[in-house]
């Protein structure tokens, strides 16, 4: 059965556009036909704790497991049900708007969890077993951060999700980014809404066209 493990963190209940082209991803990736499944993890409304302590970064047989401690116990089994279940995924969708120039706290806490190495990714041999599988980005940003802008070299967002997914993980990666989200809602941005508004579109098809043709 190909599954999706869509992960979502806008801050926004409703109006979010990452959540809503997730959404349009999901949809067409069920699309294919009943085998096709979704299992989805809303960061906002279902927040996964912090990783509690940093002998987890490694795998078991790395790290030297503190003497009996409850509350290392708690949190490894806690990391490895989040890693059991990015493993089960044929392929990862996620969604991930602009914060301060950077992921949601919610999203990374999630990378930090699931980044463990000798487990997802390589320690001495190449243990990474989502290697080849699809990963999709939807990033989603206020205002301009292409090339040429004075924001073109502050989307600390995406990069390090390239660099985890992609170097790390060895996943194929796949970034589809809508600009100028604002303008639908700040009246000194309202200029730049037709461009949005194109974005918008060519982002929803791209992944329509993206769920129908990966994992
Ligand atoms: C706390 C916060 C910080 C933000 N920081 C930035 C930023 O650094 N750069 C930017 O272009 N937009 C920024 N924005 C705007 C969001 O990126 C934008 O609203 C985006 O559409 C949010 O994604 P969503 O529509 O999926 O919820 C920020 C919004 C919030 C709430």
């Amino acid at each position: 059965m190909p599954r999706l493990l869509r992960i979502d963190s806008s801050y926004e209940a409703d109006g979010s556009v990452s959540r809503d082209l997730t959404g349009v991803f999901a949809d067409a990736w069920r699309s294919r036909g009943e085998a096709y499944d979704v299992v989805e993890r809303d960061l906002r409304t279902d927040p996964v704790p912090h990783l509690a302590h940093a002998g987890l970064h490694w795998s078991p047989a790395l790290r030297e497991e503190p003497a009996e401690e409850e509350s290392y116990r708690e949190a490894a089994r806690t990391q490895q049900a989040l890693v059991d279940e990015l493993l089960s995924a044929d392929a990862l969708l996620i969604g991930a708007p602009m914060y301060n120039y950077a992921m949601p706290s919610t999203l990374k806490a999630w990378i930090d969890q699931v980044h463990v190495r000798g487990l997802t990714s390589a320690d001495d041999r190449d243990t990474r077993p989502l290697r080849g599988r699809s990963a999709v980005i939807v990033a989603t940003r206020g205002t301009v951060h292409g090339s040429g802008t004075v924001n073109e070299h502050r989307d600390h967002a995406v990069p390090p999700l390239r660099l985890i997914l992609g170097e790390e993980f060895g996943m194929e990666v796949a970034v589809v980014t809508v600009d100028r989200t604002l303008s639908t809602s700040v009246a000194a941005l309202s200029h730049e809404r037709p461009a949005f508004a194109a974005d918008r579109r060519a982002a929803a098809a791209r992944l329509a066209a993206l769920a129908r043709s990966i994992g």
